[in-house]
């Protein structure tokens, strides 16, 4: 503290942190601001053929998904996305021919000109649902109310097949227009000790932590003002994903927050070797629980207090 700020009476030390506080808000959201402007996506009224890398993939995945969006309609539209069609047929000569998302983009073109001309909804594209909605399981909580957070683990390694299960499982997570913004960073042993000294919410037990999962999302796949919380969302969701996946794989977890300041996010970056157009979500601590170790409480609010009534508060 200054030493106006040790002198000076408690209203206006109160007043003084205030300040200080609003002022690194400030900082950290033009931070934000700065790298969301740097990755993001025009939006689609403002593309142009110059798209490359993410960018270029994310928005033709954007447009391919709008296509099969619009065929699993009840009543399709008929003709529809000429819009779409033509962003598509200058935007994919830019795109590697190999890719994977350009093979979808190419199919779904064809199934939209198909559908337009007179034809019927292609089963590629958007296929009808040949398994009947998931039947309700017996005992939902036998599996929602068995997952803790874990922060005392045994030395036993994590399989890293394992790992990657889990995140082939998580990668079931819905994400706006399937654009699948997501990476994850894996650390076993000794490295993940040295990412975890990263965020402060591990300290207490980093030091038996046998792996942890950095969970990031690329900015380069959203678009303009109106999606600038995306990645933060569609990380969310992902990371949610994957911790009832590492559950469900018999592992235990800890998610641990990355809420800490920018230039501390950017040594992480540096030391993952992380583009700076990945957004830090959090970090998931894996490990298998000590036998006979214990969990914190972490009551739950009521159903009550959660579901807002129609009237309001
Ligand atoms: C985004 C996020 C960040 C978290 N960060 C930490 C953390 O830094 N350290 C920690 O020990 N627990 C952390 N937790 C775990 C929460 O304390 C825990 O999920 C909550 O108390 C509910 O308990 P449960 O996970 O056992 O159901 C975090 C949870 C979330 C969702």
């Amino acid at each position: 503290m200054s030493s106006l700020g040790k002198f000076a009476p408690r209203a206006l030390r109160r007043s003084l942190k205030r300040v200080k506080v609003n002022l690194d808000v400030r900082k950290e959201f033009a931070a934000d601001r700065r790298r969301y402007a740097a990755a993001m996506l025009p939006d689609d009224k403002s593309i142009t053929a110059n798209l490359s890398g993410m960018n270029l993939e994310a928005q033709i995945t954007k447009d391919y998904h709008r296509i099969e969006k619009g065929l699993a309609l009840q009543q399709p539209r008929r003709p529809f996305g000429l819009e779409v069609q033509r962003r598509l047929e200058k935007l994919l000569p830019a795109a590697d021919p190999d890719a994977e998302y350009v093979q979808h983009a190419r199919t779904a073109l064809t199934a939209l000109q198909q559908w337009n001309a007179g034809g019927g909804v292609s089963e590629d594209i958007s296929p009808l649902r040949d398994i009947p909605s998931q039947p309700a399981l017996p005992d939902p909580d036998s599996f929602f109310g068995t997952r803790h957070s874990v922060r005392d683990f045994s030395a036993r390694p994590v399989d890293p097949a394992l790992l990657e299960r889990a995140v082939e499982l998580a990668l079931f997570s819905p994400s706006v227009c399937n654009r699948q913004s997501w990476r994850v960073h894996i650390r076993q042993g000794e490295e993940a000790r040295r990412v975890l000294e990263f965020q402060n919410g591990s300290a207490g037990f980093r030091d038996i932590v046998p792996a942890v999962v950095v969970i990031t999302v690329d900015a380069r796949a959203f678009a303009g003002a109106k999606e600038r919380n995306q990645g933060w969302i569609d990380g969310g969701i992902f990371a949610m994903s994957l911790v009832w996946a590492l559950h469900a794989l018999g592992l235990d977890s800890c998610m641990l927050n990355m809420s800490v300041p920018t230039f501390k996010a950017d040594a992480l970056r540096r030391h993952l070797n992380a583009d700076d157009s990945e957004l830090v979500i959090m970090m998931v601590a894996v490990g298998h629980g000590r036998e006979g170790h214990r969990r914190a409480r972490s009551p739950r609010r009521g159903t009550a207090s959660v579901i807002a009534t129609a009237g309001g508060a």
